[in-house]
């Protein structure tokens, strides 16, 4: 049977069936690489990859972003060692960040290309991943709105991100926490490949470099609560097996909530972006 593409409805997303990831020829994986460009979000039901399998997966899309220690991904766990985990834990704090729309490594010098996550162990109810169209946002503004945001840069920093939910980090406490000006990205970036623009924000803006505080803040909220909604939204709800595959470079994405007395295992393999394209701009 061919691979079967179908596009979610949404302006993003294209749920792929017929294909076994680990054995992809030549011409299935142009398939799939052309779709990812095109609609940014692929889902693939009833993968059941081991975590070689999803590495290697992600390799094709580039090399890999490495989050901790030497290991090519990380469990998002909510009991990571076992036992259930208190809400207030580091560990629980930034599985909490992840519920606000965020794009991966954004507060980093170099942004990432795209995420690969699979579920391993999902509650009964909850828990989906949602992500949001940032190229179909920015194609949805005006005219003069959009060139008045092509001219604006903003500071990304995971530090303000978790301190917005009330979670203070100290510099070196794990990935992200570094110390130093925080990475520059321009506010509407053009995507490397399709040429695309698309908005570049998230919950990991701090502040837009050229407004005040006040502004600026009001500025991102606008664009956020804008562009993540229908019919630039697509939620998906996890069954143990699923892999999806995300481009960071346009699209956001967030956790959604469950009953935290639940298991939920996913893994996380990150694929690093270009230094040519995704580096800030103080970098
Ligand atoms: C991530 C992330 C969302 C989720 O893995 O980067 O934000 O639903 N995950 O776990
Ligand atoms: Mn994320």
């Amino acid at each position: 049977m061919p691979i079967s593409i179908e596009p979610t409805g949404a302006t993003l997303g294209a749920v792929i069936r017929n294909v076994d990831l680990r054995t992809l020829d030549e011409d299935t994986w142009a398939a799939i690489e052309q779709a990812f460009l095109e609609h940014a979000l692929l889902i693939f039901p009833e993968q059941h990859l081991t975590e070689a399998e999803q590495v290697q997966f992600a390799e094709r899309f580039g090399d890999i972003e490495i989050l901790v220690d030497d290991r090519k991904s990380i469990p998002i766990s909510n009991r990571p060692d076992g036992a259930i985990l208190g809400d207030e834990s580091h560990h629980m704090q930034l599985l909490k960040g992840n519920e606000g729309w965020h794009t991966d490594s954004s507060y980093m010098p170099v942004s990432a290309k795209a995420s690969v996550l699979s579920a391993h162990v999902v509650p009964k109810s909850g828990s989906e991943t949602e992500w949001a169209d940032v190229r179909a946002a920015y194609d949805a503004l005006d005219e003069e709105t959009r060139s008045s945001l092509n001219e604006l840069n903003a500071y990304h920093c995971y530090f303000h991100s978790q301190a917005q939910i009330g979670h203070k980090v100290e510099v070196g406490a794990g990935y992200g926490f570094f110390d130093g000006e925080p990475p520059l990205h321009p506010l509407v970036k053009i995507h490397p490949v399709t040429k695309r623009p698309a908005l570049f924000i998230g919950r990991h803006i701090k502040r837009i470099a050229e407004l005040d505080e006040a502004e600026s803040e009001q500025l991102v909220q606008k664009l956020m609560f804008f562009s993540c909604q229908s019919p630039r939204t697509y939620r998906h709800a996890w069954r143990p097996g699923d892999v999806v595959v995300w481009d960071n470079r346009c699209v956001l994405h967030r956790a959604r909530p469950y009953d935290q007395r639940e298991e939920r295992l996913m893994l996380h393999t990150r694929v690093k972006g270009d230094p040519a394209t995704e580096s800030a701009l103080n970098a």
